[in-house]
């Protein structure tokens, strides 16, 4: 606030009173003046000099009054913008705290993710040393035996066969040849779906549904427009297992019975749909950090400046759909 300069035992009221006080005085000190010319004259000049008193307080009472409106209202101006600078401040403020939270959350995210991709890959080995065991460990079992067995007919230390007989048992020891074959094909595919090199994409990823249906008795359906499309090992790599994530889930949580994907080419980017006829996924579910399978997916796709938008309800299933796109001609893609 401007202080007003003014002398404070004095108010304009007071003034006023002792004015009309001065006045009054004046006219009872000048009746005992004998002299009748000089009387009104000097009762004029006092209240001249009353009024010049009068006019002087009044003017400087409004320019007090005007000033102190004045400081008032440069007062509530500065109210308010302090009022405002204090509410950006404690905007920025929040909006800061928020960014140190998701920065804090992102960073607990990466490091569980992490620790999930380890433990993820430290299962995957036990299940395909339990694999390598069972199926091939099996297979190898059978056709010793049944060289053995072969091996004794030929030194005549089993009964005498016919030759047919011999053609069926070589005839069967060949199939468990070939299904031993087969196993190691999709262990190796498993291991390594680098081999989608050798493969490409579409056909790996064929083949991924046509082993879940297989595995799941989950119907499946793929098609494609990518027929004779190149892409590199990352990208392939990275819808391959974004795949593999997504049929996981659906084995594990949707209840579904039919599963249909499609892989397509469009506006320079590769999208992948993959729609369930299941239990649907929730909001929630889709928004949640704390299951680490969508965002693991979410991380893959990012990483090539893509991402992944799953959407689900009761009776809608669920349909993720990725979008990854595709190499730029300076890398020397399609
Ligand atoms: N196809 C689906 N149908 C129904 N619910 C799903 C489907 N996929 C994912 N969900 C839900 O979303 C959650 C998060 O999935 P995810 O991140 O892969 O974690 P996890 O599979 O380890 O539980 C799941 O726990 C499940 O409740
Ligand atoms: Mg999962």
């Amino acid at each position: 606030m401007i202080p007003i300069k003014r002398p404070t035992f004095l108010t304009f009221s007071t003034v006023i009173v002792l004015s009309i006080l001065a006045l009054l005085a004046g006219a009872v000190f000048l009746i005992p003046l004998s002299d009748d010319a000089v009387r009104p004259v000097a009762f004029a000049l006092l209240a001249l000099l009353v009024m010049v008193l009068v006019f002087r307080e009044t003017t400087e009472h409004t320019r007090a009054e005007d000033a102190a409106h004045k400081a008032q209202t440069l007062n509530a101006e500065l109210d308010q913008r302090v009022a405002q600078r204090t509410r950006e401040l404690e905007n920025a403020n929040r909006e800061l705290e928020t960014e140190i939270a998701d920065h804090e959350n992102t960073t607990e995210q990466l490091r569980l993710l992490t620790a999930h991709l380890q433990s993820a890959r430290e299962e995957e080995r036990v299940r395909i040393a339990q694999e390598i065991h069972d199926e091939i460990g099996t297979l190898m079992t059978a056709i010793k035996m049944d060289l053995a067995f072969l091996s004794k007919e030929i030194a005549g230390k089993s009964g005498p066969r016919s030759p047919e007989t011999l053609q069926q048992e070589i005839g069967d020891t060949t199939k468990l040849v070939d299904n031993a074959i087969q196993t190691i094909h999709q262990i190796v595919l498993e291991l390594r779906p680098a081999v989608l090199d050798h493969l490409g994409l579409r056909a790996a990823l064929e083949w991924q549904m046509r082993e879940f249906q297989k595995r799941t008795k989950i119907e499946c359906q793929f098609d494609s427009n990518v027929d004779a499309l190149r892409l590199d090992a990352e990208r392939s790599t990275a819808l391959f297992r974004i795949l593999q994530e997504t049929l996981t889930n659906v084995a594990r949580h949707a209840h579904a019975t039919h599963v249909d994907a499609s892989l397509r080419e469009q506006d320079h980017h590769l999208i992948l749909n993959v729609h369930d006829n299941g239990t649907g996924i929730s909001t929630d579910q889709v928004t949640s950090t704390h299951r680490l399978g969508l965002l693991g997916m979410r991380e893959r796709a990012h990483i090539f400046g893509g991402d992944v938008v799953v959407q689900g309800g009761p009776k809608a299933g669920t349909t993720v759909t990725v979008r990854i796109p595709l190499r730029g001609k300076e890398d020397g893609g399609d």
